[in-house]
């Protein structure tokens, strides 16, 4: 596989997965505007292929599993990256398996299943995820694909960023991601930062988390968050940890631009979008929305929100 992040595998892996995925819209809302009191416009990632940004980086891994002839792969996940690997495992035809907590939410395992996978159900802790998930990919001589600290996750991500700069490249100042593992904000920080050279001045990527992360003691302090888990109602960023490819590209070019937020300014923010956009964003996009709306700088004046994922679990919103 790929052994580097690099600004030339980030465009090779643009090239590879473009016929597949989809370059989603950019929406605005003049009531939006009006509240943030700035022009905010949305990286509709919700509408991406399996209803998150991660098909990109998958797809991307897959491709080029397959080019140095893998059996298989396999990847542990109790969602969106569980459901980006079956869907490209399924569209480049390599069979998949995905790890799942027995916690998971249904309609996610549900949304693997119909993409193909074969699950295997493990108790609900890292250390039962990493070891079940060693075990299967030795004895199914599979390729193992980290969902966030692997480097053609982080270079396969980046098309997001090169679809953003052709659609909107002049009209934003910033960029608000919701980041978890790190490795969506490390592939969009060091695309902008290798090829916006104004990435030092105001146009700066803010990396929005639920504020029990504490992301900033670790980029200026060294300090990891001491908790595994986070609980937080954004489920795709509940993972603590940041990877070790992604730490030193966030350290570099976001040491000062994370922003913390509470769990009831998440839920604002999602209702916000659901009842003014109409668009069925899960929690964790409404983290990064949450990021513009409570905690922008005022300097900022055209943010760029990505909204990263759509996969609500239907259970939870009925119930
Ligand atoms: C919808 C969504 N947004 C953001 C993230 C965070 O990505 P990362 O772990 O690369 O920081 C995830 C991770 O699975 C996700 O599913």
């Amino acid at each position: 596989m790929t052994s580097e992040i690099s600004v030339d595998e980030m465009r090779a892996a643009h090239k590879r997965t473009a016929p597949f995925i989809h370059n989603t819209p950019i929406m605005t809302s003049e009531k939006i505007d009006e509240k943030v009191g700035a022009h905010v416009l949305f990286k509709c990632e919700h509408l991406q292929k399996t209803g998150s940004f991660k098909a990109r980086g998958a797809l991307n891994s897959v491709i080029l599993a397959k080019e140095q002839n893998a059996k298989g792969v396999i990847a542990h996940s109790s969602g969106n990256h569980g459901q980006a690997l079956a869907w490209s495992a399924l569209k480049i035809g390599l069979p998949c398996t995905i790890v799942v907590p027995r916690n998971a939410p249904v309609s996610k395992i549900d949304g693997m299943k119909e993409y193909g996978a074969n699950i295997t159900l493990c108790e609900p802790t890292m250390s039962s995820r990493e070891s079940v998930c060693a075990d299967l990919a030795e004895k199914l001589d599979s390729f193992y694909v980290d969902p966030h600290n692997c480097v053609s996750m982080i270079n396969g991500h980046a098309s997001v960023v090169f679809e953003v700069l052709g659609q909107v490249g002049n009209e934003i100042d910033s960029i608000f991601l919701s980041v978890g593992g790190g490795g969506f904000a490390a592939s969009v920080a060091f695309l902008i930062g290798n090829i916006r050279p104004d990435v030092e001045g105001e146009y700066r990527i803010y990396l929005v988390e639920p504020e029990q992360k504490q992301l900033s003691k670790l980029l200026e302090e060294g300090v990891q968050c001491d908790v595994e888990t986070l609980n937080t109602i954004a489920d795709g960023v509940r993972v603590a940890q940041v990877g070790s490819l992604c730490e030193p590209i966030l350290k570099k070019y976001c040491t000062k631009t994370v922003v913390s937020v509470k769990e009831e300014e998440i839920k604002e923010a999602l209702k916000l979008i659901w009842t003014r956009m109409k668009q069925r964003i899960e929690p964790t996009a409404a983290l990064a929305f949450a990021g513009v709306l409570y905690h922008k700088p005022s300097h900022i004046k055209r943010p760029l929100v990505i909204l990263c994922g759509g996969n609500v679990d239907t259970n939870y919103v009925i119930n």
